[in-house]
């Protein structure tokens, strides 16, 4: 799909959006996964040996080409830097993480845990592939280039932290027995989350079109209104942001509802999982009785769904009238989707709306290679 540059392995590029809700990589060579933001420290009193665990040699993982299939991920990590050994350690990530008594999902404030963050990356990375051998004669020699996103309202206070502390993060990770590799980044680059999608639109309009891209999130939506000049996308001033409205809503509102009916609190890991199967209108068994949260679901995420199309309808103000297109993606813009498409101007669901940003991000990552290998090249001919 890609076209990747210097020879290198197409899985060392990668892309990994670490949303509050999912985590979605993706490499250049098109391998994507979607694995729920949950990690757990692994149980220590393994008291059955072992024997319910994923065998080393099962590679049904990537034989599935669906990105969503989770069989319950096992993570071994040794971070290499003294600073990073509060990522080393055993851990559950994923659906199988949402189930244990220690999960601790992405908390809904604008800083996601560094650990649970680095974790979720280095596991991403490592399920489409990322990384080298720990073992044989390439042993080591990662040069994995890394894109990750952060939402537009934190992009300027944390992307440069971020960047210096994903450059110098190395370990070993090894998932279900499986392989060991050794990843680290050769490149990172953070980019403003949403930005991608425009990246990857094959038929933009004509010079002096406005378009506008909304990306609905778990915790957060972002929303970015571009000019077309000279057949590429640029910000206009004072229309772009995120929104704390998306789908934390509709979990916060099936929480309730099961807090009713049942007389127990939802674990908030449990939340995403019970609000998709909810969604999805699967009952859910509570005391050997299913309970149907889909109502319920379903009304909330009308409501919210209406909530984010006002609220960004009316941060566009007088330019709402002049968008030609709205790209809406996003694995929330999907749900939203009703809403979103009736009530944003000349709205449509962008190709892949869950990877598009991911696919953008490719795009830019490679875009950066070529142009410092041109440079390096000018650089050998001064010479
Ligand atoms: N294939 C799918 N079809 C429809 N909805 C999906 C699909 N995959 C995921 N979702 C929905 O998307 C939700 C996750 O949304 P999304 O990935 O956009 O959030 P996020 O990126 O983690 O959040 P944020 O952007 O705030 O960090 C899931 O909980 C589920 O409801
Ligand atoms: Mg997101």
């Amino acid at each position: 799909m890609f076209s990747f540059v210097g020879g290198t392995n197409s899985n060392n590029f990668v892309a990994v959006d670490i949303g509050y809700g999912m985590t979605k990589p993706m490499s250049a060579a098109g391998k994507k996964k979607s694995i729920y933001s949950c990690v757990a420290d692994a149980p220590v009193d393994d008291l059955l040996g072992g024997f319910f665990r994923p065998s080393p040699n099962d590679n049904s993982d990537d034989k599935n080409d669906d990105p969503a299939y989770d069989p319950g991920y096992l993570v071994r990590i040794i971070a290499e830097n003294e600073n990073d050994t509060a990522i080393s350690g055993e851990y559950l990530v994923g659906k199988a993480a949402s189930k244990s008594p220690y999960a601790t999902p992405v908390n809904l404030s604008p800083e996601k845990q560094p650990e649970i963050h680095d974790i979720l990356l280095l596991s991403a990375a490592y399920l489409v592939g990322a990384g080298a051998p720990a073992k044989g004669s390439t042993a080591g020699v990662s040069n994995t280039r890394l894109a990750v996103g952060l939402p537009l309202a934190f992009y300027k206070h944390q992307r440069h932290a971020l960047k210096s502390r994903l450059e110098a993060l190395a370990a070993r990770v090894q998932i279900n027995g499986g392989e060991e590799r050794r990843i680290d980044f050769s490149r990172v680059m953070v980019l403003p989350q949403g930005a991608g999608i425009v990246l990857v639109q094959n038929s933009l309009p004509e010079d002096g079109s406005i378009v506008l891209v909304v990306q609905a999130g778990t915790y957060t939506t972002e929303y970015i209104l571009l000019e077309v000049k000279d057949g590429q996308p640029v910000p206009i001033e004072g229309y772009h942001n995120s929104l704390t409205t998306g789908l934390h809503l509709v979990h916060r509102a099936v929480a309730a509802e099961y807090q009713r009916l049942t007389g127990e609190p939802l674990d908030q890991a449990r939340h995403a999982i019970i609000t998709d199967q909810a969604l999805k209108g699967k009952p859910i068994m509570h005391n050997g009785k299913p309970l149907d949260l889909t109502p319920t679901a379903r009304r909330a995420a009308i409501q919210t769904g209406k909530q984010v199309a006002n609220l960004i309808n009316s941060r566009l103000s007088h330019m709402r009238s002049s968008i030609t297109t709205t790209y809406v993606a996003g694995g929330a813009g999907m749900v939203f989707k009703d809403q979103l498409l009736k009530m944003l101007p000349a709205a449509e669901l962008t190709e892949d709306p869950l990877f598009d940003d991911c696919k953008g991000y490719l795009y830019a990552l490679q875009e950066a290679e070529m142009e410092a290998a041109s440079a390096a090249e000018a650089t050998l001919k001064e010479e």
